[in-house]
C-alpha cells in the first residue's frame, strides 16, 4: 500500500517532503507560528532546523514502513505553502489526514482541495474504505475544511489539552468511498 510521491491538485501539487525543502519550510512554519501553535503541540517558538529535519527523516521512514505518507504542498509557481499526509495510526481500513497551511496562504481553499486529492487517491489504495479528519472541536478552520470535503461526524472524544487553543473534545470526522 503506497500512494504516489506526487499529487495533483488543481493549483497546488502535493510532493513527498524533501530535506532539500528546510529552510523554506522552517521559515513557513515560523512565520506560521500564532495560528500553528494554537493546535499543533510541536509548533513552538523552540522549533528549529533539527526538528524539521526530524520530522522529514521520520516521514520518510514511516512512508519506507508503510505508516505514514506526508507531503509539502506547493503552489504552480513553487511557493512552498502548507503541509498534509496521512497516517495508519487509527488501525486497518483507514487512513487519518493531519495538515498546516502557511498563514499568508490561508482562506484560499488550498488545504480544501489538497485534502479532496489527498482522500481521493487514500480511497484507491487496497484495503482502505474510510479517511478521518481529527480536530478540536475549538479549530474552526480545520472543522471548514473537513466539512467543506465531504468529511461526516462519526463521534466526539475526549482528551488532554496539547496546544493552547485546544478545549479538549476532538471531533473526528470521515469520508467513505
Ligand atoms: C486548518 C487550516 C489548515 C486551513 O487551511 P486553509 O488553506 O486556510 O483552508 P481553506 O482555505 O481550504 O478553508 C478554510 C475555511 O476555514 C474558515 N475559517 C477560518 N478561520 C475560521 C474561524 N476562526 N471560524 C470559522 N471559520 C474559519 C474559512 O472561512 C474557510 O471556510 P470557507 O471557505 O467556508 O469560508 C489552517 O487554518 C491551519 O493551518 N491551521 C493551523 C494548524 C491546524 O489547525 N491544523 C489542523 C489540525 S487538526
Amino acid at each position: 500500500m503506497e500512494p504516489p510521491e506526487m499529487i495533483n491538485a488543481g493549483e497546488l501539487v502535493l510532493k513527498r517532503w524533501e530535506l532539500g525543502w528546510a529552510p523554506d519550510a522552517l521559515a513557513a512554519i515560523q512565520e506560521s507560528l500564532p495560528e500553528l501553535r494554537q493546535f499543533l503541540p510541536w509548533a513552538t517558538d523552540a522549533y528549529n532546523l533539527d526538528d524539521f529535519v526530524d520530522y522529514v527523516t521520520r516521514s520518510r521512514e514511516g512512508w519506507a514502513d508503510g505508516e505514514q505518507f506526508n507531503y509539502a504542498l506547493f503552489t504552480a509557481v513553487g511557493e512552498l505553502v502548507g503541509s498534509i499526509g496521512l497516517m495508519t495510526r487509527m488501525g486497518p481500513g483507514v487512513l487519518e489526514i493531519g495538515y498546516w497551511i502557511r498563514s499568508p496562504y490561508a482562506g484560499r481553499g488550498y488545504m480544501t482541495a489538497a485534502v479532496n486529492a489527498l482522500t481521493r487517491v487514500a480511497l484507491t489504495l487496497p484495503g482502505i474504505e474510510r479517511v478521518a479528519i481529527k480536530f478540536d472541536e475549538a479549530n474552526k478552520a480545520s472543522a471548514a475544511v473537513a466539512i467543506k470535503a465531504g468529511f461526516t461526524e462519526v463521534a466526539r472524544e475526549e482528551r488532554e489539552v496539547t496546544a493552547p487553543g485546544e478545549s479538549g473534545t476532538t471531533i473526528v470526522r470521515e469520508r467513505r468511498h
